[in-house]
């Protein structure tokens, strides 16, 4: 399925529209770019998660991680004592992931297209949430087939400090605030760098509570 190729922000005037900032070669902090869609992206991702619900997955280290996940679209991230890895079930369901809503996909193009990188078409959608206190350690998403396509990230509810580092884990982090509506899309020669979050602070956003939601968008298969 092609998605709709649209501009947000066509009714803009140019210094209304968001701020795309560099954080790397192919790596762009896209400021505000969801929150003309997030009256249809809460709704959305409300109807996911009654379908698959969020869950605390285990890594092959036998860790809980802190952050509750779940997935839609084709594929679906998963670990367990086995490895990680992408499913096409949700392990807890044994059912196929809640397909990937159009707003989704649309808004994910969209961005990946804002960055620079045409025919961004997301055959999986990870979704974590993280409470005060949870936190991503530094990692590369390399769990897909191929690099070829850009990693998309939408981040929700309150604000996280994404740490965006270089191709070896003791390489140094830039350290970029993420807020609700932000999105972030890194590809090309940047499609590995190590990338984790500082754990949430304590905080209450005014639509989403005491929570941060993000999204991430992958060609997986
Ligand atoms: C991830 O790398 O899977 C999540 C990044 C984020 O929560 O911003
Ligand atoms: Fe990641």
């Amino acid at each position: 399925m092609q998605p709709n190729t649209f501009d947000l922000f066509a009714d803009h005037e140019p210094e209304q529209r968001p701020r795309a900032e560099q954080i790397g070669e192919q790596s762009w902090l896209l400021h505000g770019f969801a929150l003309p869609l997030i009256e249809q992206i809460l709704p959305a991702l409300d109807t996911i998660l009654a379908a698959a619900p969020l869950r605390h997955m285990v890594t092959p280290g036998g860790f809980s991680m802190s952050v509750g996940t779940s997935s839609c679209g084709a594929l679906g991230w998963i670990t367990d004592r086995y490895g990680y890895r992408y499913s096409g079930v949700d392990p807890l369901s044994h059912l196929p992931w809640p397909p990937m809503p159009e707003v989704f996909a649309a808004l994910a193009h969209s961005a990946a297209a804002q960055a620079g990188f045409a025919d961004f078409n997301a055959d999986s959608c990870l979704i974590n949430r993280y409470v005060p206190g949870a936190k991503m350690s530094l990692h590369q998403d390399k769990d897909e087939k191929a690099y070829i396509a850009p990693i998309v990230s939408l981040s929700l509810g309150l604000p996280a400090m994404f740490l965006f580092g270089g191709f070896n884990r003791s390489d140094k982090s830039q350290r970029i605030a993420l807020l609700h509506g932000d999105m972030v899309v890194w590809g090309g020669v940047d499609r590995l760098r190590f990338h984790g979050v500082l754990p949430i602070k304590q905080g209450r956003h005014p639509r989403l509570g005491e929570q941060r939601i993000n999204l991430t968008f992958r060609v997986a298969g």
